[in-house]
């Protein structure tokens, strides 16, 4: 698919916004000589009225020109915010991607439409050997249609390496997993050195002597080896990095503490909160931010086996501090513990923020539409809530406290790995808690209900795999550890 900004409608379809005021808009005349009053009459014969959600077609006979216009209705008024512009660009793409066009114009004013249609035109059919030509889409350019073009070009160099991210994100979530695995999911991220990322992958070996034990035991009953993928983006000066901290389960069993069967094959997302780092380094190495940037992934697949881990087995973590491991399938803390701490040790960030998929209970919490916020820092917090906002990507904080921390107390070592059955994103995030040195700012964000979703999607969410995670991070970093 092609994207494209111009000043002159050029394409088979031709999509307007409108609104309440003005749902039939005089631009129409700018398609066709005596168009508006056309599709006005055409309009009144029936109930479109610019209504948010509403929408018109109207198709047309001539030679030149586009052979169909489609009203979209913004609701009140033709004020967007730049998230809703994305969902409309959404809806736009949605509705012609299998239309049998090829393409079509998006009239709006500013390029986060076209960022929206991107998101909406996303496809993951690399398996799908017998579709037919029906079934695969027609489209194939999308063009904006502004008045200014080189401002919408500008602002389009952010918004495309933000979509890049997002797409390689659900490029790698909607791997399978016998082709995604730690060993090749290490190799893909090592082609990223390509864009200007230094990339460094540690495997079992020297994980072993750096003492990252709680790592390596969640990857101990896999034949794959663990690694632990670095990415260093330095576009600022000499302060010190973020730290982006990612759970890169790539299959989640449950190991011995096996999971159920139903579903389980959404265990191969359990690697999402990798993917959002990866995916967001690759949108500020796109767009050559101005900020010292670290992304560490940790790498594992949690397998039942002969020499997998067992409920009872105790070990010690990179810190120092032991655990008792009393579900195997409360891995993805044990893998983040490891990589936080070498995080800090080696980095000093300035902040730190892991994103995993990390527990079901997020899911009874917040559902599929807010991603959980847990965080040491107030500011932190705040940026993050206004960055997803602004990017469709929402998080909602959650409470922490020594109340909850007691939950993880053990008989036999320093912390167990679960909780009780209360309260469980917010006991998982009191366990990584444990693993922030000093006051470091920090904040933990669970995407186990937002990382993939199978009913009631977004138009910008076309696939299983959401990609959540680049958009967001990119927006935190721009708004906030960027001075331009
Ligand atoms: N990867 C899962 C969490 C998960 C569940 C993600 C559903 C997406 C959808 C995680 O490793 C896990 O199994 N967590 C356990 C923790 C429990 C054993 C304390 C859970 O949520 O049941
Ligand atoms: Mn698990
Ligand atoms: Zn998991």
């Amino acid at each position: 698919m092609k994207f494209e900004i111009k000043d002159t409608y050029s394409g088979d379809v031709a999509i307007l916004l409108t609104h309440e005021a003005d749902y039939v808009p005089a631009e129409l005349d700018a398609l066709e000589a005596g168009l508006a009053g056309k599709v006005k009459a055409a309009v009144e014969a029936g109930r479109f009225r610019g209504k948010a959600g509403q929408s018109f077609e109207y198709f047309l006979s001539s030679d030149s020109g586009p052979k169909k216009v489609i009203l979209v209705g913004a609701g009140k008024t033709a004020e967007l915010t730049d998230a809703e512009l994305e969902t409309f660009g959404g809806h736009a793409a949605k509705a012609v991607l299998n239309s049998g066009y090829k393409s079509a114009d998006i009239k709006a004013p500013s390029a986060r439409a076209l960022a929206g249609a991107r998101l909406a035109a996303y496809r993951f059919d690399k398996y799908m050997t017998k579709l037919t030509d029906d079934q695969k889409p027609s489209l194939e350019t999308i063009t904006l249609v502004t008045d200014n073009v080189s401002a919408a070009e500008a602002e389009w160099v952010g918004l495309a390496a933000a979509v890049a991210g997002t797409e390689m994100a659900r490029d790698l979530m909607n791997e399978p997993p016998n082709v995604l695995h730690p060993e090749s999911y290490a190799d893909r991220i090592r082609e990223m050195e390509e864009l200007g990322i230094k990339v460094t992958v540690l495997g079992e070996e020297e994980m072993t002597k750096l003492g990252m034990n709680a790592l390596l035991g969640v990857g101990q009953g896999s034949v794959r080896e663990s690694k632990m993928a670095i990415m260093e983006w330095k576009g600022g000066g000499d302060e010190a990095p973020l730290a982006l901290v990612g759970k890169g389960v790539c299959f989640d069993t449950g190991g011995i503490s096996l999971k159920p069967g139903p579903n389980m094959q959404d265990m191969k997302g359990d690697m999402g909160g990798s993917a959002a780092v990866v995916g967001a380094m690759k949108t500020i190495a796109l767009r050559k931010a101005k900020a010292n940037v670290v992304g560490l992934v940790g790498l594992v697949e949690n397998m039942p086996d002969g020499n997998a881990s067992r409920p009872g087995d105790i070990v010690t973590s990179m810190s120092g501090q032991t655990i008792e491991n009393q579900n195997t399938d409360a891995e993805g803390r044990l893998v983040l513990c490891d990589v936080l701490w070498y995080a800090q040790e080696n980095y000093k960030p300035r902040a730190i923020i892991d994103l995993a998929t990390l527990t079901g209970a997020i899911i009874v919490s917040l559902g599929h539409d807010n991603a959980g916020l847990f965080s040491n820092n107030d500011d932190l917090s705040s940026q993050l809530t206004a960055a997803g906002l602004a990017e469709n990507e929402t998080v909602w904080r959650l409470p922490m406290g020594s109340s909850y921390d007691k939950l993880l107390k053990s008989q036999f070592a320093d912390m167990k790995n679960i909780g009780g059955p209360a309260a469980g994103s917010i006991t998982a995030a009191q366990f990584l808690k444990r693993f922030i040195q000093n006051d470091t700012p920090w904040a933990h964000i669970d995407i186990a209900g937002v990382a993939w979703k199978s009913v009631d999607k977004a138009p910008t969410d076309p696939s299983w795999a959401s990609g959540f995670g680049p958009r967001l991070l990119d927006r935190l970093i721009k708004d906030n550890y960027e001075n331009a």
